[in-house]
């Protein structure tokens, strides 16, 4: 297995660190954890694991939503205590935007409500972030008048346009059919080519993992830890054969449990 986490001397390559990170429920339902992870900055990661191991409930927590979280989550070396503009989300549902605002005005509220910039300059900013995900003729359209991929070209839109340290995204895609999906999995593959910014992405689907991330996490089944991480494949050599290899291969660790458990029934 490749390791290929950072060191903890390292720490101001960090964008986010979380130590011994647990998170119990007020209904007593531990949801995840312990988890130890980290991202650097400009990195890509996908987190990849079953339905209800917490990979929600572990981005709500680095987005600082979430109290009390048992452990450490750190932002560039600070304590996260509370939601910030330095956290940006993206999530599945297609309805983060505001219906009564158009386009532009989602993103320039977002720039302007932060105090990350206001009048012209958040204005400017909206408009360059706007045509980056190519909704330029969009701007004055009000989200009830876009398609699902489109809504959520401008929540990533609004994302970037923060600049945050960390654009957090919860299965954005995971609402899109299947064409769209790859389209703007390449988009945001560009997107990131072009400025680096740095992501925590959390997929349930192997091959948008292997595709989008340069870092895969695997975490097991209730409550989430990791068990395994590996880096993805150059991009040169992300399609066909090597793909498929790698995501066999991510498939089998993270089944294994179960076929353990299969296995151990058929002895009974
Ligand atoms: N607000 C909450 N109160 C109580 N339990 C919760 C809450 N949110 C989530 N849980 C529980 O925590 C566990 C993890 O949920 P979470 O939504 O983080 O999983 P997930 O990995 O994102 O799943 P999916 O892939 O289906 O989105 C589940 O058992 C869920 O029932
Ligand atoms: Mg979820």
């Amino acid at each position: 297995m490749t390791e290929a986490a950072p060191s903890d001397t390292d720490t101001a390559e960090l964008a986010v660190s979380l130590r011994d990170v647990t998170k119990t429920y007020d209904n007593g339902v531990m949801a995840l954890g312990p988890i130890d992870l980290s991202v650097r900055r400009g990195e890509f990661v996908s987190l990849l694991g079953p339905s209800g191991c917490g990979k929600s409930t572990l981005l709500k927590a680095v987005g600082g939503y979430l109290e009390p979280v048992e452990g450490e989550i750190r932002l560039k070396g600070e304590r996260v205590e509370r939601p910030g503009p330095d956290r940006m989300m993206v999530f599945q549902e297609f309805d983060q935007l505001l219906p009564w605002k158009t386009v532009q005005e989602n993103v320039v509220f977002a720039l302007t409500a932060s105090g990350r910039l206001t009048g012209k300059a958040a204005a400017e900013k909206a408009r360059e972030a706007i045509a980056r995900v190519k909704l330029a003729k969009f701007a004055d359209s009000f989200p009830h008048t876009l398609s699902g991929g489109m809504k959520q070209r401008v929540a990533i839109a609004r994302g970037m346009a923060m600049e945050p340290d960390i654009l957090l995204m919860d299965e954005p895609f995971a609402a899109l059919d299947a064409l769209t999906r790859r389209k703007m999995q390449d988009e945001l593959l560009q997107l990131w080519d072009d400025t680096r910014f740095t992501v925590l992405f959390v997929t349930h689907s192997i091959p948008e993992a292997v595709k989008v991330g340069s870092r895969i996490l695997l975490l097991s089944p209730h409550p989430g830890q990791v068990k395994a991480e590996l880096n993805s494949l150059p991009r040169e050599r992300a399609d066909g054969e090597a793909a498929h290899a790698l995501e066999e291969r991510i498939h089998n660790m993270l089944f294994a449990d179960e076929v353990e458990e299969d296995e151990e029934h058929h002895h009974e």
